[in-house]
C-alpha cells in the first residue's frame, strides 16, 4: 500500500527514479533475484532494513536469527518489506584481543550499510555487551529512524539449589576453584550451569545494563529490555517492533527525535536505579558522541551519584533476569523515578509518546526484586567520577561496595571513606596471571592491585581486567576482595569495586605509567580524589623518564584502530567518525 508521503522514501532514489531509468533499472534488477517483484520494489512501500547481530560466532544474539521471521512478519503486516543483513560479530566472550575492540568496527560496517543500501528504516537486533551501542551509535550518525530490538537475558542458571548468574558466577567459582575447594569438573560445570538457554547474559550485566539503557533512552518498545529470549512474548515483541519501524518511517521519527540530552539524562539515572555495569558510561558517551549531543562524564557525576539502587539483580543484588522481568523490567523502574521526579518525562520515544505517556497504567511492580524510591537496596548508588595526580578520571560502581569492604577499607573513624592503601603494579594480564602467586610480591590486606597498558590503545579495545583477585593465600585466609585500579574496563557481572576507565591510560602516557610497587596512594572518596602520594617534583622526574611503549600490532585493524581512538572517558570512540554526523545528515541523504 502506498502511502501519501511515499515520493519522499529514499529507497525511492534507487528503485523508482524516474530521471535516471538506466540506474534504477540496475538497482532493481539483483532485488529481484529471488522473487522479490518489481511491483512490491516500485509500490511506494518501505524498505526496512534487519540488521543481523546472530550468527554462530554471537551465540548470546544467535537467536535473533529464529526471531526476525516475527520481525518480518510485523513489517509486512503494516505494509513495508523487510530486508535483512548481517552485521559484524561481537562476542564479548570469544573475541580476542577484546570485544570491544570490534564495537567501532561493526559501528563501521552499519554506518555503512544504512548509508548505502537503499533503506528507510532499520530494526536494530541486540543483545551481547557490545551490539547495542555498536548499532545505537550507527543509528545515531546515519540518521534513519531505527529501532531496538533485544534478544533478551537467558533462563535462570542454577546451580546446586542456587541461582547462578553467568559471569557473575565465574569470578565465584574461580575463588573457589584457586582456594582448592573445587575440583577441574566441578569449575567447569558450575560456570555452564549459569547459560541454560538462548540469550544474553542474565546478570545485570552490559549487556541486560545497555538494552535497558537502550529502552530508557527511548529507543525500544516498553518491556523490551528484560524478557527472557525463550519466552512466547520475546517473540510477541519482535513482532510489535517489526510493525512499529513501518509507522516510524511514515511519521519520519528518527534516533535525532528520541537520543536527545534529556534521554541521555533519562539514562544516567536509570543506570544507578538499575546497578548498571561500568561499562555503561563509555557507550553512552559514545553513542551521544555519534548523535552530537553534549553528554560527558560531568553528567554521570552530577546525576548519578544521589540515586539509590532499586533492582536486586546480580552482581550488586541476588536474583536475575527472568525475575526482573516478571517483577515488571525497565517500565517499572521507570515508574519509580518518574514518581521520584527523577526523569524528564516528556523525552520522545519510539512509541511515537513521550516516557511519562508510555508509563500510564504500568503496574505496581513485585517489591522484592523492584523497590520503592524510598526504601531502596541502597541509597546513592550512581557511579563515582574521580580524579587526581594520576589521571583526569575513572570511574568506581559505588552499588557493588558491600560492608565488609566499606568495613575493611573505608571506615576508619577519624577519615571515613578515606583509605591510604600500596600499589602492587602489573603490566597487564598476563604479567598479573604470572605473577600473583609469587609471595615476593607482599600482597597483604592492604593491597591496591594496580594493572596498567590494558586501555583503549594499550590493549586494543580496552581489556575487561581490572577486577583481579587476589593471591590465593589471601583468599584461603578469607580476604576475598582487594581494592583495584586500572586503565582497562571490568566486566559488567562483576561485583568488583573497582577504580576503572583510567583516563589517560599508560600506554599514551598517562600518570598510571609512572607508578611503582610499593608506591603509596591515597582514595579519598569524600573528595572524589586518588593521589599518588609523592612530591610533584618526584612525578615530574618519572614523567621525564617515561619511554613510550612499542606495541604491536596483530592485525590491520588493530593499527587503524589505535591511530584513530580517543579514551575511555570520551567513550573510546573513532574520533574522526564523530565528525561525520552532521555531513551524512546535511547531506540530506539520510
Ligand atoms: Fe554475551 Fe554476556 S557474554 S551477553
Ligand atoms: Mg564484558
Amino acid at each position: 500500500m502506498a502511502t501519501p508521503d511515499s515520493a519522499r522514501l529514499r529507497s525511492r532514489r534507487w528503485f523508482d527514479n524516474p530521471s535516471d531509468p538506466g540506474m534504477t533499472a540496475l538497482y532493481l534488477e539483483r532485488y529481484m533475484n529471488y522473487g522479490i517483484t518489481r511491483e512490491e520494489l516500485q509500490s511506494g512501500k518501505p524498505i526496512i532494513g534487519i540488521a543481523q547481530t546472530g550468527s554462530d560466532l554471537s551465540p548470546c544474539n544467535r537467536h535473533h536469527i529464529e526471531l526476525a521471521s516475527r520481525v518480518r512478519d510485523g513489517i509486512r503486516d503494516m505494509g513495508g518489506i523487510p530486508l535483512e543483513f548481517p552485521v559484524h560479530p561481537i562476542q564479548e566472550t570469544g573475541k580476542r584481543p577484546t570485544a570491544a575492540l570490534d564495537r567501532n568496527l561493526a559501528y563501521l560496517g552499519l554506518v555503512e550499510v544504512l548509508h548505502g543500501y537503499p533503506l528507510d528504516g532499520v530494526v536494530l537486533t541486540t543483545g551481547c555487551d557490545k551490539t547495542t551501542p555498536a548499532c545505537l551509535m550507527a543509528a545515531a550518525t546515519v540518521n534513519i529512524p531505527a529501532i531496538v530490538l533485544s534478544g533478551g537475558p537467558m533462563l535462570d542458571g542454577w546451580w546446586k539449589g542456587k541461582l547462578a548468574g553467568s559471569g557473575t558466577v565465574v569470578w565465584d567459582a574461580r575463588k573457589r576453584f584457586s582456594a582448592g575447594e573445587i575440583d577441574y569438573d566441578e569449575f567447569m560445570n558450575n560456570v555452564a550451569s549459569s547459560a541454560p538457554s538462548v540469550g544474553h547474559c542474565n546478570t545485570m550485566g552490559t549487556a541486560l545494563s545497555m538494552n535497558s539503557l537502550a529502552e530508557a533512552l527511548g529507543m525500544s518498545l516498553p518491556g523490551c529490555a528484560a524478557i527472557p529470549g525463550p519466552y512466547r512474548e520475546r517473540g510477541w515483541m519482535s513482532y510489535e517492533t517489526g510493525r512499529r519501524i513501518v509507522g516510524m518511517v511514515h511519521e519520519n521519527l528518527r534516533p535525532s527525535d528520541i537520543m536527545t540530552q534529556e534521554a541521555f539524562e533519562n539514562a544516567v539515572v536509570a543506570a544507578a536505579a538499575l546497578g548498571a555495569s561500568s561499562n555503561c558510561p563509555i557507550h553512552m558517551i559514545a553513542i551521544a558522541r555519534h548523535m552530537g549531543v553534549d553528554h560527558t562524564l560531568d553528567d554521570w557525576q552530577r546525576l548519578g551519584p544521589k540515586i539509590p539502587l532499586l533492582v536486586d539483580c546480580q552482581p550488586a543484588g541476588r536474583y536475575l533476569g527472568e525475575s526482573f522481568h516478571r517483577a515488571g523490567g525497565v517500565p517499572a523502574v521507570m515508574r519509580e523515578l518518574l514518581l521520584a521526579g527523577k526523569l524528564n518525562g516528556g523525552a520522545m520515544t519510539v512509541t511515537g509518546k513521550s516516557i511519562q505517556e508510555n508509563l500510564e497504567g504500568v503496574q505496581e511492580p513485585d517489591r522484592d526484586v523492584i523497590r520503592k524510591y524510598q526504601s531502596p537496596l541502597l541509597d546513592d548508588a550512581g557511579y563515582i567520577v574521580l580524579s587526581g595526580n594520576l589521571f583526569d578520571s575513572a570511574v568506581i560502581k559505588i552499588s557493588v561496595i558491600d560492608a565488609e569492604f566499606r568495613a575493611r577499607f573505608l571506615s576508619d573513624p577519624a577519615h571515613p571513606n578515606v583509605v591510604d592503601l600500596k600499589a602492587v603494579v602489573f603490566e597487564g594480564p598476563e604479567d598479573y596471571h604470572d605473577r600473583i602467586e609469587n609471595p615476593d610480591l607482599g600482597v597483604d590486606e592492604m593491597t591496591l592491585l594496580v594493572i596498567r597498558n590494558c586501555g583503549p590503545v594499550g590493549y586494543p579495545g580496552g581489556a575487561e581486567v581490572v577486577n583481579m583477585q587476589p593471591p590465593a593465600s589471601l583468599i584461603s585466609r578469607g580476604i576475598e576482595t582487594l581494592p583495584t585500579m586500572g586503565d582497562g574496563r571490568q566486566s559488567g557481572t562483576s561485583a568488583s569495586p573497582s577504580i576503572l576507565n583510567v583516563t589517560p591510560e599508560a600506554a599514551i602516557g598517562g600518570g598510571l605509567a609512572l607508578l611503582n610497587t610499593g608506591d603509596m596512594i591515597r582514595i579519598d572518596l569524600n573528595n572524589c580524589r586518588v593521589d599518588l602520594l609523592v612530591s610533584d617534583e618526584e612525578l615530574a622526574q618519572r614523567k621525564a623518564a617515561w619511554v613510550k611503549p612499542q606495541l604491536v600490532n596483530q592485525t590491520p585493524w588493530e593499527e587503524i584502530y589505535r591511530g584513530m581512538v580517543g579514551q575511555h572517558a570520551t567513550g573510546a570512540c573513532l574520533e574522526p567518525a564523530t565528525a561525520y554526523l552532521d555531513v551524512i545528515q546535511k547531506r540530506g541523504e539520510s
